[in-house]
């Protein structure tokens, strides 16, 4: 493995960054007219413009000898290869076999996974269509008409997000909803209005042991099994998508109602294998079928598209340059699209998830910066909350501004107003207004310095032609193999999590502290006990 800092790339990077720190975008689209057409890449219908970007030829050419150097293809030769690269649970890593198509071998341990990708997928589809048309009936009799995904982490987010961002797709006369929060308010909003004869649980757990979802199941059983008075409800109400075999058996659901993924996928990295059901049901199998088309596109671009015009790794190199160089902390991702509501939420988990890490792939702790912070909203509706900061405040906040050039209402006004904020964004951000235009423009001499946007922020403009199924799997793998370029540069492993265990078990130590009749003996931080004692005091009734 190579540590980043010991490149001759990244000391000829510090050195360059030395030069052009205070370059302004304003200097550099002067210099060179065609800048906003030649800084641009484009693959499976994905319109990559990065000209907005501090970085010069030099720039982007030192980065990509970053990424030679740090050996990004031969490390995602070895991903598409199924080697244990995921080095810290000895795993494969091959969310790319859930869209490759039949005709592929990838094998894991002498086994084709792709042939088992592909069985899941047609049981999948037979199951979906048995739901859509009604065929598959409630124990009562009555047909599926709610839909709910029992499941956290990457076995909600995915599916939630995909479910807004694909609606004008989905089946109208069916409700969708996903319910992940332990917290018992996200159980009751989910069914307050549901009738359980109607409704069909989807457990997604690729452990089928998490505290949240394992504890939200229950409570679905309960409110089914009570309403409908029998056990055997349990076998016309729950399926499970599941890698774990066992714990799905003794819940109660038949394993012919089983979905099954495997190890080689993270749970990131899930939301196109059996953990998308929800949204197979809700768009049907065939776009569901053009979804995945849409990360296999994306996925033959990163593996064959030399590295200067492949999307995901310009984009990845980019945030290594802001977070490494510029010390950028953090990464706005800024939707134009309604849809894409839940779509930074998404990437927060892959991108915090996978390369939220403090040592490198031989356990060493790293001397350079690794992940960024993930946030975001949907536009415009951030531009009347917190880009002010982006424009005037005194931090450098990257941002990936994403729009469509066709619309998913018949409101066509309405998107052109829509898109024109995106264009006027990434205008503003990268060229500001100076005091001598503000003069020009009749500002008054007092509000002038207030009123200086000093430009320079830097944006990707991410632009596809409207937002379908194929596109938002494209979207999605772009993203994926972005935060992979990234783990590759900064030598972690970006398919681990170790990170999330302490907490999960400091919680089920406190679980029997919280629930005892009689204050028990608490042997935590006096900050951590007196809060236990006050919960114990305040929070009123047995349990
Ligand atoms: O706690 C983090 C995590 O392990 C995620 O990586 C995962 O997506 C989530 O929990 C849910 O896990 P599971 O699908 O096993 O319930």
């Amino acid at each position: 493995m190579t540590n980043p800092t010991q490149t001759s790339a990244w000391r000829a990077l510090q050195t360059h960054y030395e030069k052009i720190k205070d370059v302004q975008l304003r200097q550099l689209f002067a210099d060179d007219p065609r800048r906003g057409e030649t800084m641009t890449a484009e693959a499976a219908g994905l319109y990559l413009d990065y000209s907005k970007n501090r970085a010069t030829d030099e720039t982007m050419r030192l980065l990509l000898q970053l990424a030679r150097e740090c050996g990004v293809a031969e490390r995602r030769d070895a991903m598409f290869r199924g080697d244990k690269i995921n080095t810290t649970e000895q795993r494969a890593v091959l969310h790319i076999a859930l869209r490759a198509p039949r005709s592929v071998q990838i094998k894991v341990d002498g086994a084709d996974v792709v042939a088992e990708v592909h069985a899941v997928l047609d049981k999948m589809a037979a199951f979906s269509d048995r739901v859509r048309s009604g065929e598959w009936k409630g124990h009562t009799g009555k047909r599926i008409r709610n839909v709910i995904n029992v499941g956290i982490g990457g076995s909600y987010l995915g599916p939630e997000m995909a479910y807004a961002a694909l609606r004008s797709f989905s089946d109208r006369s069916m409700t969708f909803r996903f319910v992940a929060n332990i917290d018992g308010a996200a159980f009751a909003e989910a069914t307050h209005d549901l009738d359980p004869a109607e409704t069909l649980f989807i457990l997604s757990s690729k452990t089928f042991t998490t505290l949240e979802t394992m504890t939200n199941a229950a409570t679905a059983r309960k409110w089914i099994v009570d309403s409908l008075k029998s056990d055997a409800s349990v076998a016309k109400h729950f399926v499970a998508v599941s890698t774990n075999t066992a714990e799905v058996k003794k819940f109660g659901i038949d394993t012919a109602n089983m979905f099954g993924f495997w190890d080689w996928v993270g749970g990131r990295y899930s939301m196109d294998s059996a953990i998308g059901l929800s949204n197979m049901i809700a768009i049907g199998p065939a776009n569901y079928r053009e979804l995945l088309a849409g990360f296999r596109a994306i996925d033959e671009h990163f593996q064959s598209t030399p590295l200067e015009k492949n999307l995901p790794v310009l984009m990845g190199l980019l945030t290594v340059w802001y977070n490494n160089f510029f010390g950028a902390q953090t990464l706005g991702i800024m939707p134009y699209a309604d849809n894409l509501r839940r779509f930074p939420a998404y990437l927060q988990q892959l991108q915090m998830e996978s390369n939220g890490k403090h040592v490198d792939l031989e356990g060493r702790h790293v001397n350079y910066l690794t992940g960024a912070i993930i946030w975001g909203e949907p536009g415009t509706d951030g531009q009347h909350s917190f880009y002010q900061l982006i424009h005037q405040g005194t931090k450098l906040i990257p941002c990936d501004l994403i729009g469509f050039c066709q619309p998913l209402s018949p409101l066509k006004q309405h998107h052109d107003y829509l898109m024109s904020n995106v264009f006027a964004q990434a205008e503003a951000l990268a060229f500001g207004k100076t005091p001598e235009e503000l003069k020009a423009e009749g500002s008054p001499d007092f509000q002038t310095p207030f009123r200086v946007c000093e430009g320079n922020r830097p944006t990707n403009v991410i632009l596809a032609e409207k937002l379908t199924p194929r596109a938002l799997g494209s979207l999605v793998a772009l993203y994926e193999h972005n935060v992979f370029t990234q783990g590759a540069i900064w030598s972690i492993d970006s398919f681990d999590q170790w990170g999330v265990e302490l907490g999960k078990v400091l919680a089920k130590r406190i679980i029997p502290e919280l629930e005892s009749a009689t204050e028990p003996e608490l042997k935590h931080d006096s900050s951590t006990n007196a809060l236990i004692r006050r919960y114990r005091r305040l929070r009123g009734g047995a349990r």
